[in-house]
């Protein structure tokens, strides 16, 4: 069977760039067909451009990257410098990339790109607000059925929320661009925080990254050893969430995840609880099942796998 066909819609963002790192090493598994930037972590300009530092320190510079949306649908724009420093990639040096955006509006080349291959055959792989695939959507709903698959970092139920007592900050950004995904029909796998916070990036994990000995384990373990201090402190756990690179691990090993296919539904209204993931996972409701709500992970197993697939890097 072929490399399976990938679009990353990212915010960059630490735990974004190991993801993108996780699916730059992955050929053989993942055709990376191309990487949509979103406002998020930090504004459009510095996603943008942290992705292509990703790429370069990767050494893999053919994958487009395209900036999208630089604000959520119906909302100003919430950001996460606090959690990811002011350049969003606080820790390691970094460089103003080399390679250039590529042509056109990150939105385009999602509709282009699910309109020009074959329908089930493209899967949306997000990291950050889902505002680029909502606009998407609306644009060109046609696309939906030609989605193979969702595979999203974002919300929370037993984990609760990180941005707000009840909202994890993916959704919380773009509740409105959340809801359109979840009501679209179209398959979807969430990883909440409720897995993410299971694989943390303690010492000895990073210290195995930074022994590859290689620009790409060194950037790695310097990128975590400033993206965990957030998390440490207000959770006093041993280590930074690796949130986004679940999405590629579930692409490139399933079963080291666990979950439950329920019915999500999205606060839009409420202040107090805006952008809360509410998952019926008691099945208390009639409401039909409509994502696969991951809960669980083997963590050793995933570091492994990250660590063997930075190391080809
Ligand atoms: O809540 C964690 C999510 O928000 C991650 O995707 C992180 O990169 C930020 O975008
Ligand atoms: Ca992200």
């Amino acid at each position: 069977m072929g490399a399976r066909k990938i679009i990353i819609d990212t915010d960059p963002g630490q735990d974004d760039a190991v993801a993108l790192l996780l699916a730059l090493a992955s050929p053989q598994e993942l055709d990376l067909l191309g990487i949509t930037c979103v406002a998020g972590n930090v504004p459009l300009d510095l996603t943008a451009k942290n992705a292509r530092i990703v790429c370069e320190a990767a050494g893999k510079t053919d994958v487009p990257v395209y900036a999208g949306k630089k604000a959520p649908l119906n909302r100003p724009l919430v950001t996460a410098e606090h959690v990811h420093g002011q350049t969003g990639l606080d820790g390691p040096e970094l460089w103003e990339p080399q390679m250039p955006l590529a042509a056109g509006n990150g939105v385009d080349f999602i509709i282009d790109t699910l309109r020009h291959e074959t329908p089930g055959t493209v899967t949306l792989c997000t990291l950050g607000p889902l505002t680029n695939i909502a606009a998407a959507f609306n644009t060109a709903p046609d696309i939906i059925d030609r989605v193979q698959e969702i595979v999203m970092m974002g919300g929370a139920y037993f984990e609760v929320g990180n941005i707000t007592p009840a909202a994890e900050f993916n959704i919380y950004v773009d509740p409105e661009a959340a809801e359109i995904i979840f009501r679209s029909g179209a398959p979807i796998t969430v990883m909440p925080l409720d897995v993410t916070h299971k694989v943390l990036a303690t010492k000895p994990r990073v210290a195995a990254i930074r022994a590859l000995g290689s620009k790409a384990g060194h950037f790695t373990a310097e990128m975590l050893d400033f993206f965990e201090r957030f998390d440490v402190e207000k959770y006093g756990s041993e280590g930074g969430p690796l949130h986004d690179p679940c999405v590629i691990a579930w692409l490139l090993k399933p079963e080291l995840f666990s979950g439950r296919h329920v019915n999500v539904e999205i606060e839009t209204q409420s202040d107090l609880t805006l952008g809360m993931t509410v998952a019926d996972w008691w099945g208390v409701t009639d409401r039909q099942p409509n994502a696969l709500f991951i809960g669980d992970a083997d963590a050793e197993g995933f570091f492994k796998l990250l660590t063997e697939r930075l190391a080809r890097l």
